[in-house]
């Protein structure tokens, strides 16, 4: 994916010689060209992200709490991987429940979820609340909850219209999330979408009966805050990872530093960038090194659907390889050998080695779907960690 950064330079690059989308409303100045090469360069990028057509922003719903704790768990300000064996798969989906029914009972809609996903693991998230004063009160101290999949909704009632997904014991006085895991339920979903029939939940006293519902009550359909909404949390894996063996590992190189030009206003930003591209000749001067691309998401026209991060640091790769190449060039002994032969001219037409990402880091993004569903998506490969002559 070493491209994607030539590629990202080539969008950029064009995003500093024609820095507003508002240039395409003036139709004098449009060139169908332009307009086209520049579409086909954003359908590549959203490729490169892993879809087909940018999702529909719509409203601006909150992004679950969970869903923004565990982006900024596992990715730094500028959406690079911290750690990259804290998700074991690369897509976390949350969903919110479609039926909003006074029951304890949940439909969730995977429709998003592409047939080629794996399954790693899937979970019932429910808010419980405090209890209603209620002559039970005193009586029980734990109730058993139980989470079962709908086989047959006219038989809900009874054991052969539902199986069990998830039992445990919560005490009745707390309050906060409970976590159920539901994997099996989702696998079978995702082999035959006609038999989602929703989960339901049962709550009942360690002597198997029926617990009040004043005493033991989730957040359910509209009546609560959203940030208390029942939800679906999908783990997944889409097969997309990288295949290149120096895979995003953290852990024998510093992180990367922060972005120098973070604060700085759009406007300097665009001509400090102007200046990356302008220099041909500059950059015959220098040595192989790593320098600043920001892919800002803003100008891609992206912002209305990625909540995280705004845009990211994706560096390029560049200066000249000549002979000697010092370690600090990391090169490969196989650009050690050409720049030598380069150096001696003992072939006609071999040119220097090439200044290239020699590592690559992930980012992740956190976005709405076409559904409004919040995803977290890591993608491999997407920063230039360091720079080598190879
Ligand atoms: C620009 O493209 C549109 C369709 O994409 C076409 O109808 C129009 O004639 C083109 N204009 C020029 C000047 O080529
Ligand atoms: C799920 O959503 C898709 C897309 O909006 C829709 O076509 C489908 O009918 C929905 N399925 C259910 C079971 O509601
Ligand atoms: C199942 O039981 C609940 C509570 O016991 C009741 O409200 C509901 O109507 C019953 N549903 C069916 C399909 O019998």
């Amino acid at each position: 994916m070493a491209a994607f950064v030539a590629f990202v330079s080539t969008i950029m690059g064009f995003a500093v010689a024609r820095p507003s989308l508002e240039y395409f409303d003036n139709p004098f100045a449009v060139e169908n060209e332009s307009k086209e090469v520049r579409s086909a360069a954003i359908k590549r990028l959203l490729e490169v992200f892993g879809m087909e057509d940018p999702p529909l922003p719509r409203g601006h719903k909150q992004p679950p709490q969970y869903m923004l704790d565990l982006y900024n768990t596992v990715a730094d300000v500028d959406g690079v991987t911290k750690d990259p064996y804290l998700l074991e798969g690369n897509t976390v989906r949350s969903f919110f429940d479609k039926l909003h029914s006074e029951q304890v009972e949940f439909l969730f809609n995977l429709s998003t979820v592409a047939r080629s996903e794996k399954v790693l693991t899937a979970e019932l998230h429910l808010f419980k609340l405090r209890p209603q004063a209620s002559s039970h009160f005193n009586r029980y101290h734990f109730c058993q909850v139980s989470v079962y999949q709908v086989l047959d909704t006219t038989k809900r009632n009874m054991t052969q219209g539902k199986k069990l997904l998830s039992s445990r014991l919560i005490p009745v006085h707390s309050t906060g999330w409970e976590v159920f895991t539901i994997t099996q339920a989702v696998r079978s979903w995702m082999t035959d979408e006609g038999s989602n029939l929703g989960l339901m939940v049962t709550v009942k006293t360690l002597g198997g009966n029926q617990m009040d519902t004043k005493v033991v009550r989730f957040a359910l359909g509209r009546n609560h805050h959203q940030s208390k909404q029942p939800m679906l949390v999908l783990f997944t894996d889409d097969g997309r990872r990288s295949a290149s063996v120096e895979h995003t590992d953290l852990n024998d190189s510093p992180a990367p530093p922060s972005l120098p030009h973070l604060p700085m206003p759009a406007a300097a930003r665009r001509s400090a960038r102007a200046s990356d591209y302008g220099g041909e000749d500059e950059g015959e001067k220098t040595y192989c090194q790593r320098q600043p691309l920001y892919v800002d998401f803003e100008e891609i026209g992206w912002s209305g659907w990625i909540v995280s991060p705004r845009g990211y640091n994706a560096y390029h790769c560049k200066g000249s390889c000549p002979f000697p190449l010092g370690q600090n060039m990391r090169p490969t002994n196989h650009a050690t050998v050409q720049s030598i032969i380069n150096a001696l001219k003992l072939t006609k037409g071999i040119e220097t080695p090439c200044c290239v990402p020699d590592k690559l880091f992930s980012i992740n993004l956190l976005y709405f779907d076409d559904e409004e569903n919040v995803v977290l998506k890591q993608y491999d490969d997407m920063v230039a960690g360091s720079c080598g002559c190879h």
